[in-house]
Formats: structure tokens, C-alpha cells, sequence
């Protein structure tokens, strides 16, 4: 085959090309280049200025008819003499092979993602910089080995890259750790896929992630979606009187709640004043501000203040406001009392309220006046008064924290509020509730409790009462991961396990009060609240186990309030 052959045969590939000997000389040009050519002297002139300003044409640029041409050179021989072909390829990356190669090859290098590729031996071929910083080892001195020796694995057959090649299975979205860099693992999470050319695997890559700035990412994510939620939950739900609950958003299922609900709706069409009772976290305020939003004076204010919060020297002017001048440095302010205006004010933890500032409070609601520190006038008080007290007021007043007769005052009517371990049947709902609140929040996918956690819950004692339950379910929110769609025991942290697990069940059920019938009953509901619950709510069996009949059990159920909590559903939102 002469040259003037060689080039014609190759011209279906490369129309644009031409031939030099070893001293660079123009030997011959392609049919298609010397009919370019002869339109343009000029670019004839250009090419052999660069046939003869270098030994390598390889990648130099050529302008021909308002085109732009990147040169590409092979070397051949023929009949013992070395020639050279150049190629003038379009400088566009769609057609010109060595320019997209070159592309690939700056993005992996730059890429942020840690990239290896392994040949059909298992070898590493490829392995780039973010690879590097990921996982501590250097390309120089592992490219080229198989993987088990660069990794120093025991044994071949731990080798996904080898796993891949032999199987073809993409292993996707593994997080382990294959270096160990100054006894520190270095995880990575990554993932594996062959590379098919003609139908047959001949190569495989990995993708890596820097997992701690993933991480990092994730933590801070979580923590916006937490706050831009947080801070939409609270505007969407601050209605303008300075409540945020009504009766809907009280949750539970028992006979208790829904009691306490019902006996609650009447009373906010009442205006006598009001005393809540209930432990810690039963839900006495939201009770409070539901009252208020279903009464009359909904579009009045309400205001709260905890009385155990306020500086004893500032109860009086807090309460009743000041005038100008009535001490040093006093000045107009008004006081609670004037601020509530028809609306209600809420005092909670009515027995921290000093003894001495409780009389005053009882003439205040005697006569229905407040008269502001320093002032000779007197003001109407308009407001509704609820007040609520975390421990029976018997054993208060016994205790001489509370006056009797103030007790009598804000107790016109008044609201029993039972704790949770009286009413298991919310236990559920109410986790529920705090689950898909938090799932919100963080972002989890969690749709239901486990039946072990569940049962955790019902024989836990609950002091905290809702508002424990609600801190717990976030902690086992925050626990648990965005896979998890139930939530269990382990996204306890070692702190909430031996707190919830280490408890006898419902210590605290009995209340010793030196009454003996109310003791005789708290041990009563509890013996039978225990064996229903270690029978899975069986009332058959639980009677047989208890040597009574089932229908005395059932008697003794109803007239302890206790409800079955398999049996009830929550309470219908309006
Ligand atoms: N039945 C319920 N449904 C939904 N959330 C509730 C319920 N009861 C209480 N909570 C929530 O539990 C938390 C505690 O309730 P709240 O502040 O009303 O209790 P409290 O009896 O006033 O407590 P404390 O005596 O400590 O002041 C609040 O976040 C409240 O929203
Ligand atoms: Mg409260």
C-alpha cells in the first residue's frame, strides 16, 4: 500500500489529515485538507508554519474556514521509514475523543467525590485526589497493586471490586471503613459498579462520599428544618389573645381526659373563678388557655404568670401594678390584674405565692378591687380567675403552704386532672402524637412505636407526666435514623433506658396519704391495673388469676375508672 492509498483508506474516519516524514516535512495532505486548502492560502501558510515551529503536533489548535481544529499525531512506519499522521479533529468535546478524555480526567481529579476504578485483575488503575484525603493512602504507591494488598485485607474474597467484576451487582450505599489512619478508621460511604464494554464486565469504580462533612451537612439541615419548623408551628399556632391551644389540640383517649374535657367545655361557659389540680406536666395550662378560648372572653387576654417565678419583693407590684413616685424609682405599670382586663388570668402554682401576698390576693378576689402600689384609687377586677396547683390542695393546706380560705375563693368550681399512669389508655395516643410531631420536625420517617416500647411506657410511672413523655419521644426521635420506620427500645439513650427500665412498675401509683380508704383504692386499682396489663388487657384470665369473678373484675374496672386501652380510639379533632 502506497502513502497516497494509506490516506485514501483512512479518510473515512479521519477526512482531515496529512502525512510528514521524520524531519517534518509535508509529505502529503488528504484529499479533503488540499481541497480546503486551495480556497485559502493563508491557512496553508499557517499549517506548514506549524509542521516547522515543532516536533509535536499533538494538540496544537488550527483555524480552517471559521473552524477550530485541535491537531492530533501517531506515529507509523512505512517500508522501514517513520512517518507521522496528523489528524485534525474538531475542537469540540462531543467529537474530539483526546479533548473529552482530557475532560474526564480533570474532573475526577478535582472532583470532591473520591473515585477508584479497578481493572479486570482487580488492580487499581485509577485512584483520585479526594480518594486520597478520604481515606489517607496515596495513589503513587497503590495504584498498580491489587486491592486486597493495597487495603491489606485477609483474605481476596473481601474485595467488593472483586465481588462486583464476578458477580456484576452494583453494591450500593455501604458505609465502612477500609483504612485505618493513625488507629483512626476512616469511613467513607460509598458506593460499587461494574463497567460494561461489549456486554462484558471490564472494569469496576466506586464512588465515595466524605462522610463528615455529609454529616456535618446533615446535623446543620436538621437543625434549620428544626428551627424554620419550630418557629412555624409557633406563629401558625399564637392565636392574637396570647394562647396558643384550644380544646382540639388536647389529646387522649381515656374515659379520664375525655371527662376532664367535657367537665372543662361547661366551666369555660361559666365566669366563677377556677382551681386546676393536677401533677406536674398534666396538661394544666393548655386546659387553662383551651377554657378561655371556648368562653365568652376569647377576645379578651389571657395572661399567665407562675407565681413560684416572681421575686417575693415584686409579687405585689407584678399583680397590681404601681404609680408613679409610690417608691423610689417607681413608675407607672400596670399590673396583671389591669392587663387581663375581661379576659382571664392565669395564676399557676397559686402555693408558691407568699402567705402574706395570699391574703391580699383573697381580698383582692373578695371585693373584686385592686389598688396599685402607691395609689390612693382603687380598680374594678373584670378578669376571670384561673388558678392551678400541682399537689393535692388537702395535703397544702395541712402543710400550711396554702390558706384555707384563698383555697375556698379560686375553688368555685374546680378541675381534677388526672396523671398519666391513671390513664394508660393515652399513653399510646399521645406518644403517637409526639412522633408525628417530631417526625415533622427532624425530618424522620417513624410511623409507629414497637409493641416492647409501647409496653415500657405502660408500666412506667410517668412523675413527669405528658410533659416527660413528649421529651422522651424526642429523644427517641432524635435517635433514631431516617431509615426507621417504627420507633424502639434501643433509640433509648443509656440515660432514658435505666430511668424507664430500671423502675419498679408504678412506684409511685400508691400514694400513702394517711386516708385508708384512698390508700385501700390506690392498691386496689393498682393490683388490677398490673395484672391487666401482664395479661395483655384479658379480663377473663386477669379475674381467674385474681381468684374473683369476671363480673366483679368488671365492677371494680368501672368504678376505678379504668378503661381498656386496646378498645378505645383517640378523640375525634374538631
Ligand atoms: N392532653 C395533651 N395533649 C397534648 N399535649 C399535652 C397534653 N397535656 C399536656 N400536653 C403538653 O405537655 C406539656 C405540659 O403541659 P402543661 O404545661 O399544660 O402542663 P402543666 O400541668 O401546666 O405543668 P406544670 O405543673 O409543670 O406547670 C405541654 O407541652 C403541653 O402542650
Ligand atoms: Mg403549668
Amino acid at each position: 500500500m502506497t502513502l497516497v492509498e494509506f490516506s485514501s483508506f483512512i479518510a473515512n474516519t479521519h477526512p482531515l489529515h496529512f502525512i510528514c516524514d521524520a524531519e517534518m516535512n509535508l509529505i502529503h495532505l488528504s484529499a479533503k485538507l488540499t481541497h480546503a486548502l486551495s480556497f485559502n492560502s493563508g491557512d496553508k501558510k499557517e499549517l506548514i508554519r506549524l509542521i516547522r515551529s515543532s516536533d509535536s503536533l499533538c494538540l496544537h489548535k488550527f483555524s480552517l474556514k471559521h473552524k477550530n481544529y485541535i491537531l492530533a499525531d501517531s506515529r507509523f512506519s512505512h517500508n522501514d521509514k517513520p512517518y507521522t499522521l496528523i489528524k485534525l479533529e474538531e475542537n469540540n468535546i462531543q467529537k474530539n475523543t483526546e479533548l473529552k478524555l482530557h475532560c474526564l480526567e480533570e474532573i475526577i481529579s478535582n472532583i470532591n467525590d473520591g473515585i477508584i476504578i479497578s481493572d479486570n485483575e482487580s488492580k487499581i488503575a485509577l485512584y483520585n485526589k479526594s480518594q486520597e484525603n478520604l481515606e489517607g493512602l496515596s495513589s503513587k504507591e497503590i495504584v498498580g497493586k491489587h486491592l486486597w494488598e493495597a487495603y491489606n485485607y485477609e483474605s481476596i474474597e473481601l474485595s467488593e471490586h472483586r465481588k462486583v467484576f464476578l458477580t456484576g451487582k452494583s453494591i450500593v450505599n455501604n458505609y465502612s471503613a477500609h483504612n485505618h489512619k493513625e488507629g483512626i478508621p476512616k469511613y467513607v460511604s460509598y458506593s460499587t459498579y461494574p463497567i460494561y464494554k461489549n456486554k462484558e464486565i471490564v472494569a469496576v469504580y466506586s464512588i465515595s462520599k466524605n462522610e463528615t462533612t455529609l454529616k456535618n451537612l446533615l446535623s446543620e439541615t436538621i437543625e434549620l428544618k428544626r428551627r424554620i419548623r419550630k418557629k412555624h408551628i409557633k406563629q401558625k399556632k399564637t392565636l392574637n389573645n396570647g394562647t396558643r391551644f384550644v380544646f382540639s389540640d388536647i389529646v387522649g383517649a381515656s374515659a379520664s381526659i375525655c371527662k376532664s374535657i367535657s367537665e372543662a367545655e361547661d366551666i369555660a361557659l361559666i365566669k366563677s373563678n377556677l382551681l386546676i389540680v393536677g401533677e406536674t406536666g398534666t396538661g394544666k395550662e393548655i386546659f387553662a388557655q383551651s377554657i378561655h378560648n371556648h368562653s365568652n372572653c376569647k377576645n379578651e387576654p389571657f395572661v399567665a404568670i407562675n407565681c413560684g417565678a416572681i421575686p417575693e419583693n415584686l409579687v405585689e407590684s407584678t399583680l397590681f401594678g404601681t404609680v408613679k413616685g409610690s417608691y423610689t424609682g417607681a413608675t407607672n405599670q400596670m399590673g396583671l390584674f389591669e392587663e387581663a382586663k375581661s379576659g382571664t388570668l392565669f395564676l399557676d402554682e397559686l402555693n408558691s405565692l407568699p402567705i402574706a401576698m395570699q391574703s391580699k390576693l383573697l381580698r383582692v378576689l373578695q371585693e373584686r378591687k385592686v389598688r396599685p402600689v402607691g395609689s390612693q384609687v382603687t380598680l374594678p377586677v373584670n378578669c376571670r380567675i384561673i388558678s392551678a396547683i400541682n399537689e393535692d390542695p388537702h395535703k397544702i393546706i395541712a402543710a400550711g403552704k396554702l390558706r384555707q380560705d384563698l383555697f375556698y375563693r379560686v375553688s368555685g368550681v374546680y378541675l381534677d386532672i388526672d396523671p398519666l399512669r391513671k390513664r394508660l389508655e393515652d399513653i399510646p395516643v399521645l406518644a403517637q402524637h409526639f412522633a408525628d410531631r417530631y417526625k415533622q420536625i427532624l425530618g424522620k420517617n417513624i410511623k409507629t412505636l414497637s409493641k416492647e416500647l409501647t409496653e415500657v411506657f405502660y408500666q412506667y410511672s410517668w412523675p413527669g407526666n405528658i410533659r416527660e413523655l413528649e421529651h422522651i419521644i424526642e429523644n427517641l426521635m432524635i435517635r433514631a435514623s431516617v431509615e426507621d420506620r417504627e420507633l424502639k427500645i434501643n433509640h433509648m439513650s443509656h440515660y432514658t433506658k435505666s430511668r424507664l427500665l430500671g423502675q419498679q412498675p408504678h412506684q409511685h401509683a400508691i400514694g400513702v396519704s394517711g386516708n385508708l380508704t384512698a390508700t385501700l383504692k390506690d392498691i386496689e386499682e393498682r393490683i388490677i391495673r398490673e395484672q391487666l396489663q401482664a395479661n395483655r388487657w384479658n379480663v377473663s384470665k386477669t379475674a381467674r388469676d385474681l381468684g374473683i369473678v369476671r363480673q366483679s373484675l368488671l365492677y371494680r374496672m368501672q368504678k376505678l375508672n379504668i378503661d381498656n386501652p386496646y378498645a378505645r380510639k383517640s378523640i375525634p379533632k374538631n
